[in-house]
């Protein structure tokens, strides 16, 4: 039986260094645990002569990450590289050998997971991802094991650590947001690109990849609507404060009604219309300040997911950062070092297509939901009333408006809450808005969440 499992390590950069780090103090307390001792022994980066504070011994380091996957005496790759290139190289070439591979890289498997989920399978090697989603919270394992009994209705999260912590300083301090994006990427919050951050990128490939195992069928990138928070101004925080909400960037999976779609035959006529949507989005919305993710602040993430059976559950702790995601990954590498000593490949299957066909994605288009606009507008008598009548014609009430005092100048900011519509229907009536003489610059549009749906 497997006394040592031999990892090699392809990235140590902010997590692979702690992962490296933790495993050098703790590697006895592991080994007593799982009854089989892991050990880091090759470990690839792309620059030799970088400084690097994880005391690696030489001997360990290649800048050839061929030579770590390649080799016979390594039995388990660890890639922490980022990218979905060389990483889906890496990827594929130690599945190939039959390899183990643990990844924390939700680009990778939101791009290719598809298709290395089937390469590992045909090669009876895991690929464990547990630190893809969330950082340290273990809400892979969740959803694939802990809830397998339910039929999962929603999952709505925090499940960006750079944009809560933007968001949150803004809110905070009246921080600007450049600033602290340069922390956010200091604090090794950020993506190697953080405009995968800030775009919302990130977050849609881990909704994605939490709407893919909750429903069972691989939900595909372009599947996924994503808004970012570059458009989020101090003024937008301040407003929701006044409004009684909190500004949050949000992963959503929920049940959605899509119209029927104008099928050419009969029996696709039938299929459309009975098929239940759900739809799976990134976007900023304002959270009611009485729901617990309204207070989740900094780098943390928290997921709440709601199964018929469980009910509603919250999945709540560190989201970004070396050492909450190394724990992460801990947890794969017991998983697969178990599995390589008893030689057992069986765990829950992550996609298995036990509503393929069923579900679909929908588009965000038809979906309704409550709106928050802010407008810069000329002050002057009668641009409401152009406004409203606009809002009017297309059957869309407002709720509440506010002018927010002391903005002398060409233009004042008007803000206005809006009661249900569809984001076809909100995106027709802001264009005609924008085209009004007295309207200035892109009005700003973020969705209320309706937590209850
Ligand atoms: P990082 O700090 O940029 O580290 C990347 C590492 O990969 C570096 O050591 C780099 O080498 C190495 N590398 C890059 N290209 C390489 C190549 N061609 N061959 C060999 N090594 C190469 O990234 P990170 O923040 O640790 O993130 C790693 C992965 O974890 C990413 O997929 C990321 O999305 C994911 N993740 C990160 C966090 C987080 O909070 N940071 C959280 C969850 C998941 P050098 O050191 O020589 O540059
Ligand atoms: N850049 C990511 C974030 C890292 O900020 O959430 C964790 O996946």
């Amino acid at each position: 039986m497997m006394q040592q499992v031999n990892i090699g390590l392809v990235g140590a950069g902010t997590v692979g260094g702690a992962l490296y780090k933790a495993l050098t103090e703790r590697a006895d307390v592991l080994a007593a645990r799982l009854g089989v001792r892991l050990a880091i022994t090759r470990i690839a980066v792309r620059d030799l002569g970088k400084a690097r504070s994880a005391g690696y011994p030489n001997a360990l380091l290649t800048n050839d990450w061929k030579a770590v996957v390649h080799d016979p005496d390594i039995h388990l790759v660890v890639e922490l590289m980022g990218g979905t290139t060389t990483a889906r190289e890496v990827v594929l070439a130690a599945l190939g050998h039959g390899k183990p591979v643990v990844t924390a890289n939700k680009a990778l498997l939101s791009a290719h997971g598809e298709d290395l989920f089937a390469v590992a399978r045909a090669n009876r090697a895991n690929l464990y991802y547990e630190a893809s989603v969330a950082g340290g919270i273990p809400i892979i394992k969740v959803i694939r094991e802990s809830l397998v009994g339910n039929r999962i209705q929603s999952i709505r999260g925090i499940v960006n650590g750079t944009c809560n912590y933007i968001l949150t300083r803004m809110k905070l301090e009246g921080a600007d947001f450049p600033d602290v994006l340069a922390d956010a990427q200091r604090l090794g919050y950020a993506e190697a690109d953080p405009t995968l951050d800030v775009d919302g990128h990130d977050a849609a490939h881990k909704i994605g990849i939490l709407a893919s195992l909750a429903h069972g069928f691989w939900v595909r990138p372009e599947q996924v609507h994503v808004e970012g928070i570059r458009h989020i101004t101090r003024l937008d925080i301040q407003s929701a404060a006044q409004l009684g909400y909190t500004i949050k960037l949000l992963g959503v999976v929920k049940s959605a009604k899509a119209s029927a779609p104008k099928p050419a035959s009969a029996s696709s006529r039938r299929r459309s219309s009975s098929q239940p949507g759900i739809l799976v989005a990134v976007y900023p919305a304002l959270v009611r300040n009485d729901h617990v993710l309204a207070s989740v602040n900094h780098a943390f993430n928290a997921i709440a997911v709601r199964g018929d059976m469980v009910g509603e559950t919250l999945f709540y702790g560190r989201g970004a950062g070396g050492e909450p995601t190394a724990s992460s990954v801990f947890s794969d590498l017991a998983d697969a070092a178990l599995d390589l000593r008893h030689d057992s490949h069986e765990r829950v299957p992550p996609f298995v297509a036990h509503a393929s066909g069923a579900i679909r994605v929908v588009p965000i288009d038809d979906v309704t939901s409550r709106y928050y606009v802010r407008l810069s507008v000329v002050d002057r008598p009668g641009v409401f009333a152009r406004i409203a009548a606009v809002l009017a014609k297309a059957g869309i009430g407002i709720s509440s408006i506010i002018q927010p005092e002391g903005h002398g100048g060409a233009t004042v900011p008007v803000i206005l809450m809006l009661h249900d519509a569809s984001h076809t229907a909100l995106s027709k009536a802001i264009s005609q808005i924008k085209r009004l003489s007295a309207v200035r610059d892109t009005p700003t549009v973020i969705r209320v969440e309706n937590t209850d749906d």
